[in-house]
Formats: structure tokens, sequence, C-alpha cells
């Protein structure tokens, strides 16, 4: 089996991951999420590339969340845009849970999850050129030299997410950690298909974006939040 596009999706050595699995506490509402409301909300990983139009059963603009925590923003995006079709990324079980009793409550026909590694679904479910918006809010900064090798910002993602958006596609991404930042700037300076859009090339003065769990214990330990957008050329 090959990827979506075997000839664009470089490949990562895929013994280096960007998380950990930790066990975690769950409530027993997450827990009865996982199991009932996962296989009406989500969609399982399988290593062939998805048909979003039947995924949706429409054609519409299509935005994707890679590691949404507990799906704060992703649901509210999803809520204030019924017209654009969300799909989150996410492996921490209590997060995905949580995320499913938000889309059930509000009964959320345009949002869908995948519990699985987003390098993964990324390199096999995400078909390329499908992507109008990609989100990567606050991942992980593994701040410790040896492990910058787990940051999910790394040259091969980053070239795999640029084929994923569509031409005119916008990557935004956030970090609290200014040392991730720099790193940011530089990875995905270099990738010749992304554009950045904050004047002079650094980045954004402002963003219209709703703050995150994570960026609030951030904003807490008095971290400056820094955000970056891209345009696929
Ligand atoms: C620091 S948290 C930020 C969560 C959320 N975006 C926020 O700002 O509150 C990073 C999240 O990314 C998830 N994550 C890390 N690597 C991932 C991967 N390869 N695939 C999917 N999710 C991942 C983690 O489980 C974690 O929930």
């Amino acid at each position: 089996m090959e990827p979506a596009d075997q000839h664009d999706a470089p490949r990562q050595a895929r013994a280096i991951r960007s998380f950990v699995r930790r066990a975690g506490r769950i409530t027993r509402a997450q827990q009865r999420a996982l199991d009932e409301l996962l296989p009406r909300w989500g969609l399982p990983f399988t290593p062939r590339a998805l048909d979003l139009d039947a995924v949706f059963g429409r054609h519409a603009p299509r935005v994707l969340e890679i590691g949404f925590g507990d799906g704060a923003t992703l649901l509210a995006l999803a809520r204030a845009r019924p017209e654009v079709d969300f799909l989150g990324i996410e492996v921490h079980p209590p997060g995905i849970g949580h995320c499913l009793l938000g889309i059930a409550a509000g009964g959320l026909t345009n949002l869908r999850l995948i519990a699985h590694d987003a390098v993964e679904v990324l390199q096999w479910q995400v078909p390329p050129d499908s992507l109008d918006e990609l989100l990567l809010y606050f991942p992980d900064p593994w701040p410790k030299k040896r492990h910058h090798k787990r940051r999910l910002v790394q040259p091969a993602f980053v070239a795999l997410l640029a084929t994923r958006l569509r031409p005119g596609g916008l990557l935004r991404i956030a970090t609290d950690w200014e040392p991730y930042a720099e790193w940011m700037l530089a990875v995905l300076g270099a990738e010749p298909r992304l554009a950045n859009l904050a004047p002079g090339g650094g980045y954004l003065d402002h963003t219209d974006r709703a703050t995150t769990r994570f960026e609030s214990r951030g904003r807490r330990l008095g971290h400056r939040v820094f955000d970056l957008a891209y345009r696929r050329a």
C-alpha cells in the first residue's frame, strides 16, 4: 500500500513520534463518548485516501486541526461556520472524549474526528490539495535538546502539510515557547511551497483565533504567544 500521493508525500522515520501515550485520567462520560460516539463522529484510521465529499455528504471548504486537545477551538469554529467542514486529529483519549461530547451536545454535522497519529493521517488519509486551512495550535514544544526530534514541525512534515493544502490554502500555527517559535520560522521559511503572511516574514501582530486551553496555561506562566501564518503558493 502506498500513501495518497506516493511521489509527493515524504516519509518520516516512524520510530520517533511527537507524543507519548499516557494513561491519563478519563471521566466516565468521556469514556462513554469514546465507546458510543466515536463510531458515529469518528473516522477510523486506514492507510487509504478519504473521499471527503462522501464523508461529509457535500462539497464544502475544509479545515483540519492537528492536535486539537480538548477540542474547544474546533467546536467553536464548527458551530460558527456551518458552511465549512472540519476534521480534527488527536491521540489523547480524554480530549477526544471531551470533544465528542461537545459534538453530540451541539448536534454538529460538519465535524469529524480521527483518533490517530496526525503524521500518518496526513500521509495516508488526507488527499493532496484538499484543505483550505490547516491549524496547528500549541504543538508540544519538546524543550529538551535530545527531544527536539519529536517536534511535529520538521522539514518533512511541513512539506507534507504543504501538499495537503490546496493552492492558496492557509497554514496557521501558534506556540508559547520562544525557541520553538524560532525553530518554526526557520523550518517553515525553508519550505518553498509556503509564503509567510506576516509583514517582514516574522510573527503575526494579532490574530482573531480563540484562546486555547494550553495557551491559557502558558499565559498564566507568563509566556509570550507567537502566531504564524503561511499561504501555499
Ligand atoms: C500541547 S497540546 C495542545 C492542545 C491544543 N491544541 C491546545 O492548544 O490547547 C498538544 C496536543 O497535540 C497532541 N498531539 C501531539 N502529537 C500528535 C500527533 N502526532 N497526532 C495527533 N495529536 C498529537 C497531543 O496529544 C496534545 O493533545
